[in-house]
């Protein structure tokens, strides 16, 4: 996917556009090498799809190489999160339902983010332990007799909502809501999530209109309410001596289902898909899951990179890199390509369960945006191999995994899958 870039002499690829990534992942690779060894030299097209009746933008810098990213995002008064995440403007609209704290910079942001991380103490992160491990064997278990499956829709995408649901204090009748909804913000570029193309906008404003609806039952029973939830502690929370407002509120909900649910999934998804093609691995794992567990999981976020990128906007002129970038230009940090970086990781198509000093940009660079959920992404993504392994020790995907098209998630939206039956 080469684009000549108007006004330069470029001919470089552009990682832009969502068609780009559903393409084979070897010609995928090959366009992030071109990439992570040119210098920045140009703004890449924004590409704006037909759909989202917005303006074209000036452009991006496409950031692909790790030490870039760790400098970026140690730098965020100069690279800011506050004017929107993904390279495309968000219509003002969005706000209420987009405009949450990873959409913000400090001190706002800290502020709420203080707020939410009372949520994922260690004290709250092992009792959610609990759940995820029978969630995780109730998931086995409904599959466990038919030999087959599509390995997310049945497997993959489940944990993670049941656990962020949990999390969140939404009863399991609105499982299903949820997860139509957050595949359409998430995948709104593609037919299967968004069919009618001509109005994405809509769509989106809609999924947020009614998840935000959702939290708004929530929230008024958890009023005063005294239930370990996160829901119940952003009601009745204080910033600035002030209550939350339904905005703020709305978008954290919207913020916490969508970066729980789309993530993790594609991180297990794509990790039976990686198993499948290395077993000699996967037999590593399977013999210490454990002691192998650790090293293995930070592989499959590494290779997967679910989160492929991540928009910040310069707040002021500045060399970076060899570039010359101007105040207001949008900078597009693509955390797959970095953790591919073969000038930090040793063979970095390599699918390797031990590999060690693996500093992947999979949760994000340090800096003040860092998952916040990294910790039950780990425990979510191993316990569910684990359990795995433990009741049906010799699945693997049977077909080619099907990618979202987008150039925001990695995804994977179907993996067929199967199985020696087991007893449920
Ligand atoms: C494998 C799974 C996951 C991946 C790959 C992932 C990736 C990321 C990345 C790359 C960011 C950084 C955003 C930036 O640079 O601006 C981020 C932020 C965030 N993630 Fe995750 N995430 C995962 C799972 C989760 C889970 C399970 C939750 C919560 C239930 C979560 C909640 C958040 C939140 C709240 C933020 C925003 C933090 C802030 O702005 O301060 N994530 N995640």
């Amino acid at each position: 996917m080469t684009t000549t870039l108007p006004g330069t002499a470029s001919e470089l690829p552009t990682p832009i556009p969502s068609d780009f990534w559903l393409r084979p992942m070897a010609e995928i690779d090959a366009d992030l090498k071109i990439l992570r060894d040119a210098p920045l030299s140009h703004l890449h097209e924004e590409l704006i799809p037909e759909g989202y009746g917005l303006e074209q933008g000036a452009g991006a810098w496409v950031v692909t190489r790790h030490q870039d990213i760790l400098d970026i995002s140690k730098n965020p008064e100069v690279f800011s999160s506050a004017q929107g995440i993904t390279i495309l403007d968000s219509p003002p609209e969005f706000n209420e339902f987009f405009g949450s704290m990873i959409a913000l910079d400090d001190p706002r942001h800290a502020r709420l983010r203080k707020v939410v991380s009372a949520g994922f103490t260690p004290r709250m992160l092992s009792q959610l332990e609990e759940g995820v491990q029978v969630q995780a064997a109730l998931i086995v278990d409904e599959i466990a007799e038919r030999g087959e499956c599509d390995f997310i829709v049945d497997v993959a995408a489940r944990l993670p909502l049941k656990i962020v649901c949990d999390l969140m204090g939404i009863p399991d009748s609105q499982l299903d809501f949820v997860f139509d909804r957050t595949n359409v913000i998430l995948g709104a570029g593609d037919p299967e999530y968004v069919p009618d193309a001509t109005d994405i906008l809509t769509a989106l404003l809609t999924a947020g209109g009614e998840l935000a609806g959702l939290m708004n039952e929530v929230a008024e029973s958890k009023v005063d309410g005294t239930a370990d939830d996160l829901t119940t502690m952003l009601v009745n929370a204080e910033v600035d001596g002030e209550k939350l407002s339904y905005a703020d509120i709305a978008s954290f909900f919207i913020l916490l289902v969508v970066a729980g649910n789309e993530t993790t999934r594609n991180a297990i998804g794509w990790g039976l898909r990686y198993l499948t093609e290395n077993p000699d691995q996967r037999a590593l794992w399977q013999a210490d899951v454990e002691g192998v567990g650790v090293t293995a999981v930070e592989e499959i976020v590494r290779l997967a990179s679910p989160v492929t990128y991540m928009r910040r906007t310069v707040t002021e002129d500045i060399s970076f890199g060899g570039a010359e970038m101007e105040a207001g230009d949008k900078v597009a940090l693509f955390y797959l390509a970095a953790n591919r970086d073969e000038r930090v990781f040793d063979d970095p198509l390599r699918f390797d369960v031990l590999r060690e000093n693996n500093r992947h940009v999979g949760f994000g660079g340090p800096g003040p945006h860092f998952c916040l959920g990294a910790h039950l992404a780990r425990r979510e993504i191993l316990v569910m191999f684990r359990e795995l392994f433990d009741r049906l020790p010799d699945i693997v995907a049977t077909g080619p995994a099907e990618p979202l098209r987008s150039s925001f998630i990695h995804g994977v939206k179907h993996l067929p899958a199967s199985f020696t039956p087991a007893r449920a």
